[in-house]
């Protein structure tokens, strides 16, 4: 049995014409369905549905043999002992800083004042304002980040931007790129070694469909960044 762990959403969406490449069609919608564990059309394949911040951890102790995360979370969480075959191009986003538009972030900056920067990206956020030089406070939120400088719980967040549209509704402006962030595949390292074959297939054919994505004899639909 193969099995592969993925989170709802743009990566479960983004990943099915991947699958269909490799032969495998996921037989419910996980949106629908309250099931946690989908079989496909192969009988030695399945489906875990888990959060997006678990699919390393659940690839990483053999819970699954295979996952599709973000770089975002491989950063955030760790990626110890996972083996990372590919990019596969797909849910493709940015890690951005944003600020009320009011806000003279450029000037807070300069005059090195203390930031109070919301995010759930508290290691990638430390990190990129260490390496600015800039003081922060870090507040560690779950999700709707962009409430917290409009209600002055912060002055800044950090936080994932792909339309840039939850951003503009909530009038906040990006003043910072930290990154450019992109679904991985990633591999339980003794399961490549015992289901060798099955997962190679796996990876291969996910290989070519990026291939044929880019070279236009593929639809796999589009991707803001
Ligand atoms: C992400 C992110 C933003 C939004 C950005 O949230 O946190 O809120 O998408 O997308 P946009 O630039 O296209 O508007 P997501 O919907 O993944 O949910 P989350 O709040 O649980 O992270």
């Amino acid at each position: 049995m193969i099995t592969l762990a993925l989170s709802k959403g743009r990566i479960f969406e983004e990943t099915l014409p991947l699958l269909r490449s490799a032969g495998i069609e996921v037989l419910e919608d996980p949106e629908k369905s309250r099931k946690l564990i989908l079989a496909t059309n192969q009988a030695d394949v399945r489906v875990l549905v888990v959060r997006a911040t678990d699919v390393p951890t659940y690839v990483q102790y053999g819970g699954a043999d295979l996952g599709i995360t973000g770089k975002d979370m491989l950063l955030e969480h760790g990626s110890d002992g996972l083996y990372q075959p590919l990019d596969l191009q797909i849910a493709k986003c940015r890690i951005s800083v944003a600020v009320r538009a009011d806000f003279d972030y450029a000037s807070a900056v300069r005059q090195g004042s203390r930031l109070k920067v919301a995010t759930k990206y508290v290691a990638i956020a430390r990190e990129f304002f260490a390496t600015k030089g800039v003081h922060v406070d870090l507040i560690k939120l779950y999700g709707s980040m962009e409430l917290a400088p409009l209600v002055g719980l912060a002055d800044a967040i950090v936080d994932l931007v792909s339309t840039g549209n939850t951003l503009k509704a909530n009038h906040l402006v990006e003043v910072e790129h930290i990154m450019d962030i992109s679904s991985r595949l990633v591999v339980n390292q003794a399961a490549l070694k015992l289901k060798q074959v099955p997962i190679r297939r796996i990876i291969d054919a996910f290989a070519k469909a990026i291939d044929d994505c880019h070279s236009g004899s593929m639809d796999c639909g589009s991707s803001p960044q």
